[in-house]
């Protein structure tokens, strides 16, 4: 393994909404942090902050998003929950009870997972509904 990069954070899937890009470049990079300490076969000092960091970011994130869905009436909100509490509950399994070097790539490969599939269907929903209430979703860009 060199310093190749994991994923590589494409332009072109952002999403227009400044929040919501922000927290998936974060979540990019942590998802490419947790590869290179895999790659420096660095131990649990390195990998479990963090994969505290990676549930912890995944927490806010979801909440994020609930929230704006929450406050545009957006029907598929109950189905989006479940779904943010399944992959919160199977990324916790993962980073938690597999806290090893092996366990550290089983979640990596949950993570890109993750990314590829929920990231890229169905909060893609999501976003095209936030396209139709702008002025609410520019009043989170910025403090
Ligand atoms: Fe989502």
């Amino acid at each position: 393994m060199d310093n190749a990069l994991y994923i590589v954070w494409d332009e072109d899937e952002a999403t227009g909404i400044p929040v919501i890009d922000e927290q998936y470049r974060s979540m990019v990079s942590m998802i490419n942090t947790l590869y290179y300490f895999i790659g420096q076969d660095r131990g649990d000092e390195f990998l479990k902050p963090v994969m505290k960091m990676v549930e912890q970011f995944a927490l806010l994130h979801f909440a994020t998003q609930e929230e704006m869905m929450l406050q545009t009436g957006y029907e598929q909100l109950d189905e989006h929950r479940k779904m943010h509490q399944t992959l919160l509950e199977n990324a916790r399994q993962i980073l938690y009870e597999q806290a090893t070097p092996e366990g550290a790539i089983r979640a990596l490969r949950f993570l890109s997972q993750w990314w590829r599939k929920h990231m890229n269907g169905e909060d893609k929903k999501f976003v095209e509904h936030c396209r139709k209430h702008g002025e609410f979703i520019n009043a989170w860009n910025a403090v």
